[in-house]
């Protein structure tokens, strides 16, 4: 499939699919147990309908916003995902040009195989670390040192993985990191040619991040390996606490799923929370991100930033989040499907597909910017004709259609 017949986020994934060996494309694509949540944060996009609103004047559409304390060019933030240059040799570096050119945020990994000053000196756009609290203290204070140093705008704090999910794709394919050829899996990597010469010439691959100061950076066997090693099992609100001073600058924590936790994170210095089931990659059985996000922007009452991660396909997914209250949106596998796919290109083009499907859609709405975007552009999708309301109804299921957003 070529880059020009890639016409939405799907589109990438079949593309992603037919260059990535299977092993690697099972990595990406899978989710915890049964994976329920995982298709969950996209299908439940579906229950919200959008209401437009037209005679209105839209002959200038502004899509900027500020989050985080970084000026957006549109509300998106490229989610940190590990070890990229495992799907292609552009990598992290890649990622964050694309994410430059478009002017949406790049959210670097603990587990990146670029390091945070590389990433720095490819790019001048909005920059977050995000950091994976490790027993080892002195790695943590070290990589928050090392991102300020850099110039980074905001540090996100995972505290969704104090043990690994299980993801039995990984399990049955028997994927190492960086992937080793065995025999089970020669066939599944010999059918892909194109990824093999890349990965044969990419150099050696490393997670420079998570070595400690003046150490080689690390090779880990296996991702569940990992987090059963390094975590820190016991991230406290003291210890974010520390860390939000340490840092001095805007901090979010992502992972959160909870209201009473949003507002907790308030009290605590944080200045977002990142709603976000790690793409259903933790704990599967949890609700999709944007049935959360309502909830979680009223407890929060404008105290903390609310970012929606998770099941973002399309632009207007962005906009049922952003009515809904939320600041801005992540997204994550869509944008590493078009870099496994097609390198940096596939990015810039994925972003630009977005965008203008945000940009688009908020015409559409009948909004000039995204401030205007608000509840009164959502209705259930079950939701009963206006008529019917007025009779005795039983059934908790429609009842429950009869849910009333206010204006905001
Ligand atoms: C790592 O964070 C992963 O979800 O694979």
């Amino acid at each position: 499939m070529a880059l020009r017949h890639c016409h939405n986020a799907s589109d990438f994934e079949v593309a992603a699919r037919r260059r990535l060996p299977k092993p690697l494309f099972d990595y990406v694509a899978g989710g915890a147990d049964d994976e329920t949540t995982k298709r969950a944060n996209v299908a439940a996009f579906d229950r919200y309908q959008l209401v437009p609103r037209y005679l209105q004047d839209i002959r200038e559409i502004d899509l900027r916003r500020t989050v985080l304390g970084c000026e957006l060019a549109w509300p998106v933030i490229l989610a940190p995902t590990g070890m990229s240059r495992m799907f292609h040799p552009d990598g992290e570096c890649g990622v964050a040009s694309a994410a430059e050119a478009a002017g949406v945020g790049y959210a670097l990994s603990t587990m990146a195989s670029a390091s945070i000053e590389a990433i720095a000196q490819v790019s001048r756009g909005p920059k977050i670390y995000q950091l994976y609290l490790l027993a080892d203290d002195g790695l943590n204070f070290a990589a928050i040192d090392r991102a300020k140093a850099a110039g980074y705008d905001a540090i996100c704090l995972t505290v969704d993985t104090v043990v690994a999910g299980n993801r039995e794709r990984d399990l049955r394919s028997g994927l190492t990191i960086p992937p080793r050829l065995g025999i089970g899996s020669l066939l599944q990597f010999a059918r892909r040619p194109g990824w093999c010469r890349d990965h044969l010439l990419g150099g050696k691959f490393s997670m420079p991040n998570i070595a400690p100061p003046g150490a080689a950076a690390t090779d880990i066997s296996t991702l569940a390996a990992f987090f059963a090693q390094k975590m820190e099992r016991h991230i406290s609100w003291l210890r974010v606490q520390q860390l939000v001073r340490h840092w001095g600058g805007p901090f979010a924590i992502k992972g959160l799923q909870c209201a009473a936790d949003a507002v907790l994170a308030a009290g605590h210095g944080v200045s977002a929370v990142i709603v976000s089931n790690h793409g259903g990659r933790q704990l599967d059985g949890t609700a999709a991100t944007i049935d959360l996000v309502a909830d979680i922007v009223d407890a929060a009452d404008g105290r903390v930033e609310v970012i929606l991660d998770g099941g973002v396909r399309r632009g207007t997914h962005v906009l049922k989040a952003l009515a809904m209250g939320a600041r801005a949106c992540m997204i994550g596998r869509p944008y590493v499907y078009a870099l496994a796919a097609f390198g940096q290109p596939g990015v810039v083009r994925l972003l630009e597909l977005m965008r203008a499907e945000t940009e688009r859609g908020l015409a559409l709405l009948g909004c000039s910017s995204v401030d205007q975007v608000g509840r009164r552009h959502l209705r259930l999708a079950a939701q009963v004709p206006a008529f019917l309301d007025e009779r005795p109804i039983s059934e908790p299921a429609i009842a429950q259609h009869q849910m009333h957003w206010t204006d905001r």
